[in-house]
């Protein structure tokens, strides 16, 4: 049955002509319960991969793989919302986004990744903080939100599992980078949390999966139209990831940035792109009536200090100490992991930061320990990076322009990439924005 099954669907595929919806639908739910054979996959895979599916494929595949699992099911107003990432250096918005909007009044039932590659995950993020559990079933998630307003959840196989085991074979076949196949893996995740509203931040430049414009914008509207296809209102973000995002990089050093942006403090870079996300959550859920209310509301949660009430709410409820928490909050470097050495590395020359390259950071930093190379390493939670200047800042010769936190000697060659990574001009550049276009 399945090779009659994969041929009828190949064929489609191949011929450009639309694939049942019904042989569709068997497929995946074949793919979830494991009887469709391995090889069979992987020619079905194979197709979209070299062929495409149109928009409508694309959001049945979503919604049979969103239904191959658990959904979440939500009572009262149309207000449960996240976000997603494609992936970044210094991208630590989650963890702030999901306390922050808790406390304007949404609810977040937050399933998160490890770390890909050269990016971090927030998953490996959350599990520097001591105590931090995340491994929730769907109830134990449904159970935080109700209780704290958030929750941030390691991505597991009760939820859209037909997407774990097509990811595993897209690797093994090299079919990740086909845009339907990702825009069902992701948009099915986030559509099982049962949302009403999503973000999505499609990150674009050297150091993010889409490296160019044109890239980003059309995963950027097949997610779009995809997860608006299953009901929920949906907005991207296309943001630079040529520079790192903010001051801190680096699994535990991003818990910290993230706490001093919860305190008020913190990087602007980071915060900006936290309110942007925030603002446009709230204004798709109609708590705010416009983006820039939304952004304000976000802003005045980070002032007040209830994102970080809610941070420590959230932290206590996914297993930390109240204790612990209460001081990961006042105290944050008494709390989280360090490295053995902390090195400073000097600008060669004086004059205007035109870029830092987030590609070459992420790079090092994963050789010394902060990320993976293959699924079963584990991670150095202390390694990353603190930088102490940003894209345009004048900076003079033999200044300190970033902390490298290591456990491991840095090489010469280690310091040399670093080092090549801060490009200086005679004169600033034109203002640094984040935000390249809204898709809507
Ligand atoms: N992240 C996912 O969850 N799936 C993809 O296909 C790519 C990135």
């Amino acid at each position: 049955m399945s090779d009659d099954l994969i041929q009828r669907l190949c064929a489609s595929i191949q011929k450009n002509e639309s694939m049942m919806m019904a042989d569709l639908s068997l497929f995946i739910e074949g793919v979830a319960q494991r009887q469709i054979a391995v090889e069979n996959i992987e020619k079905w895979l194979r197709s979209v991969h070299a062929h495409g599916i149109s928009v409508d494929e694309t959001t049945a595949l979503t919604r049979g793989m969103m239904n191959s699992g658990a959904v979440l099911e939500w009572q009262g107003p149309k207000n449960v919302a996240d976000k997603h990432s494609t992936g970044g250096v210094g991208d630590k918005m989650s963890l702030i986004l999901a306390p922050a909007l808790a406390a304007c009044g949404l609810r977040i039932p937050m399933l998160a990744g490890r770390g890909l590659g050269h990016t971090g995950g927030t998953i490996d993020k959350l599990e520097s903080i001591p105590g931090f559990n995340c491994d929730l079933t769907p109830k134990q998630m449904q159970d935080a939100v109700q209780k704290v307003g958030c929750c941030i959840a390691a991505q597991n196989d009760a939820i859209a599992p037909a997407d774990g085991l097509l990811y595993a074979i897209r690797d093994v076949t090299n079919t990740v980078d086909s845009i339907p196949l990702i825009t069902a893996s992701i948009v099915s995740k986030k559509a099982a949390e049962g949302l009403n509203a999503l973000v999505l931040d499609v990150k674009c430049g050297k150091a993010a999966f889409m490296k160019t414009e044109q890239d980003a914008l059309a995963l950027a509207e097949s997610m779009v139209g995809a997860a608006k296809g299953l009901g929920i209102k949906t907005v991207a973000q296309i943001t630079d990831m040529n520079e790192p995002i903010g001051s801190h990089i680096g699994n535990a050093l991003e818990i910290l940035g993230s706490v001093y942006v919860l305190q008020g403090k913190g990087s602007k870079d980071t915060r900006g792109l936290v309110e942007l996300q925030g603002g446009q959550l709230l204004s798709l859920t109609g708590i705010a009536s416009s983006l820039e209310q939304g952004i304000q509301m976000v802003s005045e949660v980070l002032e007040n200090g209830e994102a970080l009430r809610f941070f420590v709410e959230m932290c206590v409820q996914q297993g930390t100490d109240r204790k612990v928490a209460e001081q990961l909050a006042n105290e944050p470097t008494h709390v989280l992991p360090k490295s053995k050495h902390v090195s400073s590395v000097v600008a060669t020359e004086s004059g205007f930061v035109q870029s830092i390259d987030a590609m070459a950071l992420a790079e090092v930093a994963r050789e010394l320990g902060a990320g993976r190379f293959s699924m079963s390493d584990s991670i150095n939670h202390g390694i990353g990076y603190v930088l102490e200047t940003s894209k345009n800042q004048h900076v003079s010769k033999g200044q300190s322009w970033v902390l490298v936190h290591h456990d491991i000697p840095l090489s010469p060659q280690h310091l040399t990439q670093i080092s090549d990574a801060l490009e200086i001009g005679i004169r600033a550049t034109p203002e640094f924005r984040r935000l390249i276009r809204i898709v809507t």
